[in-house]
């Protein structure tokens, strides 16, 4: 069974493809990692992410880089969302996650374009979403709990503006596939989501 967990920057969809993987015991493959390495490797290399040529050249990057703290940071999240506009960078990257998706036990992998790009054929397609309101709120909990100074504002000027990227790029915008169920969670407590994702791919399961 493939799960393809897709949604914009800061819904939720990190803690519940996390939440699937561990209840239906499948690999997980966070594919923003991907796109936040090539993003800090042109970042080290004091490159900019906008060129083509210079993106392409860091999908190189070396792989200890994918479990550096580094790239969880906002900056490492907004030199993705720049270098994942290149078709070449998507291109260089497909293979790998194309690989993962078929792995023969199944797996669950969360990005924007799963659903509609990569495993177009996955069993399952969850949609997560929430009002930029809600998710700008969220990261600036999260933020200030570890002590960063952060304006509220300023969170959520960068969210509408990584939307508005991921969204507007020509090559595999993000958006909801259209066999992909939408779960907003603007509402939702973080339990909440995780029960009615899991409830979300056992009926999709049983369909099939
Ligand atoms: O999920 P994330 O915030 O770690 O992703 C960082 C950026 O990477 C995101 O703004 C756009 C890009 N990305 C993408 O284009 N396609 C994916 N499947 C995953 C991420």
């Amino acid at each position: 069974m493939i799960i393809a967990v897709d949604g914009p920057t800061a819904s939720g969809k990190g803690t519940i493809a996390k939440a699937l993987a561990a209840h239906f015991g499948l690999p997980l493959l966070d594919t923003g990692l991907l796109y936040r390495a090539v993003g800090r490797q042109v970042e080290l290399a004091g490159g900019n992410p906008d060129d083509p040529a210079t993106a392409l050249a860091a999908c190189n990057f070396p792989p200890a880089l994918l479990n550096d703290d580094s790239l969880r940071t906002e900056a490492a999240g907004g030199y993705a969302s720049r270098v994942s506009v290149h078709p070449e960078v998507r291109e260089a990257l497909y293979q790998r996650q194309r690989a993962f998706a078929l792995q023969p036990g199944g797996a669950v992998l969360d990005g924007r374009d799963i659903g509609t790009v990569i495993a177009p054929e996955a069993e399952v397609k969850l949609y997560i979403t929430a009002s930029v309101a809600a998710r700008a709120h969220r990261r600036w909990l999260e933020m200030t709990g570890r002590g960063l100074d952060v304006a509220l504002a300023d969170i959520e000027r960068d969210i509408a503006a990584r939307d508005a990227r991921d969204m507007g790029r020509a090559d595999a915008p993000l958006k909801a596939a259209p066999d992909a169920l939408v779960l907003d969670t603007t509402h939702f407590a973080r339990e909440a989501a995780i029960e009615a994702a899991i409830k979300a791919v056992e009926a999709r399961a049983a369909a099939h």
